[in-house]
């Protein structure tokens, strides 16, 4: 078995996964949502303090729960995430490591997203296209390989999780903003909306912005338009730029078969359903995580690490370090 720890940003985790089969065989979070909730985003120096409290808790529970001795590895998010973090993780890593007498597996916290689609399942599927979409990322992966991976389109300036965390914050909802404006957006009953521009329509390259849009938002908020109203609005218009940027990647590339969405926002309900419909216009095979990998969770570090596992793949105490973000080696780009 593996166990591996999630800490790269506002969500302690740890996670056992059988190597053989990939089964998850035990699995918990504990979340600081609410800590960071009046802030309106995640605090560092609080997330970094609470990682140091809840952690240790966690992994008391997980021995309770698993004998140690039955370890092969211990797998960590090192990259990206915040520095003050992801140190949290990787000492307890690197202790256990020393401790038990077994490897150390390093893990890309975006890599560990698109597994989650793979938790509890021996077989992934590649190749594949990805959409990650979280609070600190916006990306088209192409997956072409279970290890290799080239990342094909960025967001410009904010992700798209980030701006509805934004957007939340200048309506007065709680942290995280992405379930706040869902909810929102689901009592506006009305068929009109407010006219907020779709992002990088005419852009030459396919990419993402969200911060346009934003300050769009921002100015109907001191009008003091209504709130469900700029919620839904505003959820439309991103998730509309999100399908477009998606379609013309579709009839750019030769792309794969099977279409992914994941990281915390493809929770997004409207995201979900606009997809599923494009999937269908270009013959493509959607893939969704369960809602409960969405978000981060060691279930996901676990899974990738069998993949470095079975390969060897394995990082020395002295040398692995956390990164804020993606090593080089990770992830090829595309000039497009
Ligand atoms: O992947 P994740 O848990 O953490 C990062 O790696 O960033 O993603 C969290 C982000 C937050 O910005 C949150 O507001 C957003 O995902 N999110 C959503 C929804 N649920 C979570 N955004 C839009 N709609 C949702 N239903
Ligand atoms: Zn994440």
């Amino acid at each position: 078995m593996i166990l591996s720890i999630e800490s790269s940003c506002d969500d302690s985790s740890i996670a056992i996964t059988q190597i053989e089969d990939a089964k998850l065989i035990w699995h918990k979070k504990i979340s600081q949502e609410k800590a960071h909730s009046s802030y309106g985003g995640v605090v560092p120096e609080i997330a970094s303090r609470l990682h140091a409290n809840d952690l240790p808790q966690l992994l008391f529970m997980a021995k309770n729960a698993i004998d140690f001795k039955k370890l092969k590895a211990i797998a960590v998010t090192t990259q990206p995430g915040l520095s003050v973090t992801l140190i949290e993780g990787l000492m307890m890593a690197k202790a256990l490591s020393l401790e038990l007498q077994i490897p150390l597996i390093g893990i890309n916290h975006l890599k560990g997203h698109i597994y989650s689609l793979f938790i509890n399942q021996k077989e992934s599927l590649f190749p594949l296209s990805v959409l990650l979409v979280s609070g600190g990322h916006t990306q088209i992966i192409d997956a072409y390989h279970k290890m290799s991976m080239r990342i094909v389109a960025n967001t410009l300036d904010d992700s798209f999780g980030e701006s509805f965390d934004k957007v939340a914050k200048m309506l007065k909802l709680s942290y995280p903003g992405g379930p706040a404006i869902q909810d929102l957006a689901q009592h506006y009953s009305g068929s009109e909306f407010y006219d907020f521009p779709i992002p990088l329509k005419n852009h030459k390259e396919i990419a993402f912005s969200f911060s346009g849009l934003k300050n769009a938002v921002r100015l109907v908020v001191e009008q003091g338009g209504e709130k469900s109203k700029i919620a839904k609005s505003f959820q439309n218009v991103a998730c509309k730029h999100i399908l477009q940027q998606t379609e013309r990647y579709f009839k750019r590339y030769a792309t794969h078969s099977h279409f992914a969405i994941v990281g915390g926002a493809s929770a997004n309900t409207t995201l979900r359903e606009g997809m599923q419909e494009l999937c269908k216009k270009y013959h493509k095979k959607l893939l969704l995580s369960p809602l409960e990998f969405c978000s981060d969770n060691a279930a996901m570090i676990g899974r990738y690490a069998i993949e470095k596992y079975l390969n060897n793949n394995f990082d020395a105490i002295q040398t692995l370090q956390c990164l804020p973000k993606s090593s080089d080696e990770e992830f090829e780009y595309i000039t497009q």
